[in-house]
This record gives C-alpha cells, structure tokens and sequence, in this order.
C-alpha cells in the first residue's frame, strides 16, 4: 500500500526517517499513457487541446466524465490576473497576486515562475502568451549586463523583468529586465536560459509552430546560452559548476557546486535544443559538441550522482587518498562524513540522484525538482526512473548546520521555504513524472490532497513543517506557479499525451553502462 502526503511536493533537504514505498500501478487508463509515451519523441504534436479543464468547458461542462473540480474555474481565474501586459500583448505572468504591502519583487515575471503558466496556457490551446514571452526575453538577453563594473556574460538571460509607464504623458512602456542587480545577494539565475530552451521546445511541440524557433533571434539565443555552458576551462567534470543561489533556490542553502537542479535543467535543455536547431555552419558545430557534452554528462550523472542501498555500501566502506587511474573513491569522498540520516534511511528498494558532488563532498539531500526533471528528459535511466518513484523522501537541516551552511538564514529555518518546506508549484513536475513512470495514482493523491488545502489557504507559495501543514511563515499567497502548477498537473492526469511537451525518451545512443543495483530489481 502507498500512502502520499504533502511531502511529496517537499524542496530539498536531510530526512526525518520516513520513505514512502509505492507499488500501485493504475492501469485503469493505459491506452492514454501508452498514447503519451508515444508522443514524446518527435518535436511537434500540434493540435492537441485539453478539452475539459478549459475555462470554456468549465462553463459548459458539456464534455466532462465528471464535474470539474470548483478550484479549476477558480484557478484559471487567477492565472488571468496574473497576466501581464506590454503595448497591449500578454508577454507574461507576475509571480504573485499578494495584495499585502511586502510584494519585494514579486510583481515581476520571472522567467522559471512563468514555466508552469506557460504550459498551462498551451495546454490549453492558447500559445501566443508563450511566444511573446519567449521573443520579448530573448530580447532582453541582448541588453548590456553589468553589475557595478563588471559585465556578464552574453548568453545570460534575466531572472525576472517588468513593464514600467516610460513616459506617462506620451504613455509608453518600457521593459525592465533584472540579471542579478537588483536581487537578494545579487545572484545572476543559471536556470533562466535553460527554462527559455525548454520552453521553446515545448511551444514549437504543442502548436506545430517551427518558424519561432526557426527565427535568427531564437537561434542565436539558444547559441548563446549553451556557448555560455559548453565551454571548456579548468574543470575535470561534464557537469556545470554553479555559485550558490544562482538557481532556483535564490539564496544561500549549501548548493554551491553541482547542483542536482542545474545539472538536469543543464540535460534537459541540452536535448531540446538538438531538437531546435538548424543544422546549418554554426548550428552543426553546436550540435557536435552538444552530442559530446551530453554524453559525458549522462555518464557522470548516472554513476557518480546516484545513490541507492548497493551505492551507499560502497561509499561506506571506500578506502581514501587513492592515486592513479585505479582509484575506486575518486573524488576522495570520506566515509566518515556520511551523514546518520541517510545510513539510517536508505531502503533496500529505490534510490535517488544527491544533490551534489564535489572533491570529499557529497550532499545527500534530495531536491524534487532535479530528480523529476531527471526522469523527464530521461537522464535517469528507465530503472533509476523508477527507483526514484519507489523513494519519495525528504530532509531539513537543522541548528549549527544551518547556521553554517545558511548563514543564519531566518526564511530558511528548518522545515521552511527552501529547508524542507512544501511546495505547490512542484504539483505538476511530480504529476509529469507520475506518468511518465506510469504511476499516475501517486499523481492522483497528490492532487487530491492538494484539492484540501489550496484554494482554502489562498494558493500559498509554500508551506512548512514536516507535514506541511503550515502555511509558510513568509510565504505569498496567490502565488501564479502555484496556481499553474495545479492546472497542468490537472490537464496531464486527464490527457496524458501532453506529457510529449515535457518529457523526452531516452536517447537509444546513451545507453547506460552500469552496475546492477539493488533497486533495479523492484
Ligand atoms: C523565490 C524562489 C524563486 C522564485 C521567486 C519568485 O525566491 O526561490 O525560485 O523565482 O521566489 O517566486
């Protein structure tokens, strides 16, 4: 029996013991996910409209099996208000409709916020939000980006951007794009680029459109943003080194490195944009070195960043100071800073990828979102895949831990915000990999305890404790991803076949060359 609660939807973090074991396959529907997996791989599957959730039909109601849920009408409602415009077009969503005076900057369009906005949209046959979003950002990659005095690199995108009155006489706009300047700690967002590729690849998938992407300006951004990524420097690992706070977790929280979150963003957007590119003079030539750094990177991430029970043995009884290419433990990882939790917790079944590895430096905790990315865009192997969704965990750090690796961070507590607290917005990246996997009923719980609380608490942006049963101590209410993040998570359940907008097979010329594993047998 699989019991879920709120902590499937749970951010990062060390566990408090409790795993779940999942072995309920709901078969019920198999035609749609068999219809699903079907449509993942080639790039455009236009046409394809959810008919039910639409706010049209739920006005109807002509065509549903069964009455919509009253949070859907709800939902979508907010998720319209949320729309912001420029010189009169829709180009995006603001983070939050929070009508409390601490806003900070949350009424801005950040690139990662407007994802599960976007794919909601084009879930529901509406794509042209979508792509004045992805040509007005682009636009913005190209502006000088300079924080005091020192200039960022080309390919950068923005984190967020608003429109502001110009000239409020002659009554014209302006964008204003922030790049790190302006945020908490200054940290410039390594995620932003990749979302944008993902997102290009999912619009040209769902509308059949290849001429946004055709386009030199689209072209040229996907040059630039990999550029960025793919270059070659003094690191030994395919993986794409990155500064705390520079992702989607904004702030100090112990994930300066590799982390899990950027490198299966880094994969993703890697696939899609071989899926993007033309193949002319330099197109090919990204093309090329993509095909190598995607190969290498799957290889690292597969055997280093994975862990399940035949793993964590190993590591347990590793030998250290190892020389030469025979080296076993060759990041010259120390068994003794194996944390208890994780020798405590480890199931015989299931397994995850960490959150990080470095030289002596592996950090345990699991993050939701790199790993469902990771079956996503199948980085994880079929077998991980689904070792993953047999080990659904999660962890906080506490006390002299957090005061050192957050630097005291009071919205980071244990149990809160980035340290273990609950996110809604994650609805709909574990719904995707739910189906993926073909095991939509942990989906179908999930969303149904979501059902309980959402729209009751004000659609907040996070909740804490272990349970999840506070609404977070800082957290927005009417937060736009959370809102989106329940309608896809809503409009995938019911057609399945828009998983092809979010998920890629695993690539037949990547298969995986490695040991057998304990969860590879469950
Ligand atoms: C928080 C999140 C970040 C998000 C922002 C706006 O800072 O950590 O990922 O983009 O809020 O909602």
């Amino acid at each position: 029996m699989s019991t879920l609660n709120v902590e499937v939807l749970q951010n990062g973090s060390v566990n408090n013991g409790d795993s779940i074991e999942l072995d309920e396959y709901d078969l019920s529907r198999a035609d749609n996910f068999s219809r699903a997996f079907d449509n993942l791989d080639s790039l455009y599957s236009p046409g394809r409209r959810s008919g039910c959730n639409t706010p049209m039909s739920h006005f109807g109601y002509g065509m549903m099996a069964s009455d919509p849920h009253p949070m859907i009408a709800e939902a979508w409602d907010d998720l319209r208000r949320a729309l912001v415009y420029f010189r009169g077009q829709p180009v995006g969503t603001i983070a939050a409709l929070d009508s409390s005076d601490e806003k900070l900057n949350y009424d801005q369009v950040f690139v990662r916020n407007f994802v599960p906005s976007a794919l909601a949209f084009l879930m529901n046959g509406e794509p042209e939000v979508v792509k004045n979003f992805l040509l007005k950002t682009i636009r913005l990659q190209g502006w000088g980006k300079k924080i005091d005095r020192f200039q960022l690199g080309e390919g950068v995108m923005p984190a967020s951007f608003k429109v502001l009155l110009h000239d409020p006489v002659r009554n014209t706009e302006t964008l204003m794009a922030d790049f790190g300047e302006t945020a908490i700690g200054r940290v410039a967002p390594v995620d932003s680029g990749f979302w944008w590729i993902i997102l290009l690849r999912a619009y040209t998938k769902s509308t059949g459109d290849t001429s946004l992407a055709d386009k030199p300006e689209c072209q040229k951004g996907i040059h630039l943003i990999l550029s960025l990524c793919l270059s070659e420097g003094f690191d030994t690992f395919p993986t794409l080194l990155c500064a705390d706070g520079c992702s989607m977790i904004d702030r100090r929280m112990g994930v300066y490195g590799y982390p899990i979150e950027i490198q299966a963003l880094f994969f993703m957007a890697l696939r899609c944009a071989m899926l993007l590119l033309k193949h002319d003079g330099l197109g090919k030539e990204l093309i090329e070195r993509i095909v190598k750094r995607q190969h290498a990177l799957s290889y690292h991430m597969r055997n280093y960043f994975w862990l399940d029970l035949n793993q964590l043995n190993d590591i347990y009884r590793y030998k250290t100071e190892e020389y030469s290419h025979t080296a076993v433990n060759k990041f010259n990882v120390m068994p003794d800073s194996l944390p208890d939790w994780v020798m405590d917790f480890m199931p015989l079944h299931g397994g995850y990828f960490i959150g990080n590895i470095g030289r002596s430096h592996m950090d345990f905790r699991w993050f939701c979102l790199g790993n469902c990315i990771a079956i996503l865009s199948s980085l994880a192997t079929q077998e991980q895949s689904s070792a993953i969704m047999d080990l659904i965990c999660y962890p906080a750090i506490e006390n002299h831990e957090w005061r050192i690796v957050t630097g005291c961070d009071p919205k980071n507590t244990r149990w809160s915000y980035h340290n273990g607290g609950s996110w809604p917005v994650l609805l709909w990246l574990v719904t995707a990999a739910c189906i993926k996997t073909r095991r939509p009923q942990i989906a179908r719980r999930a969303i149904e305890l979501a059902e309980t609380r959402l729209s009751k608490d004000g659609w907040p942006e996070y909740y804490d404790g272990k349970q999840g049963r506070y609404i977070g101590k800082q957290a927005r209410k009417h937060q736009t991803w959370s809102v989106a993040g329940y309608l896809v998570a809503k409009m995938l359940l019911e057609d399945p076949s828009h998983l092809g907008m979010i998920a890629i097979k695993e690539d037949k010329l990547f298969k995986p060359v490695l040991r057998r594993s304990s969860s590879w047998t469950a």
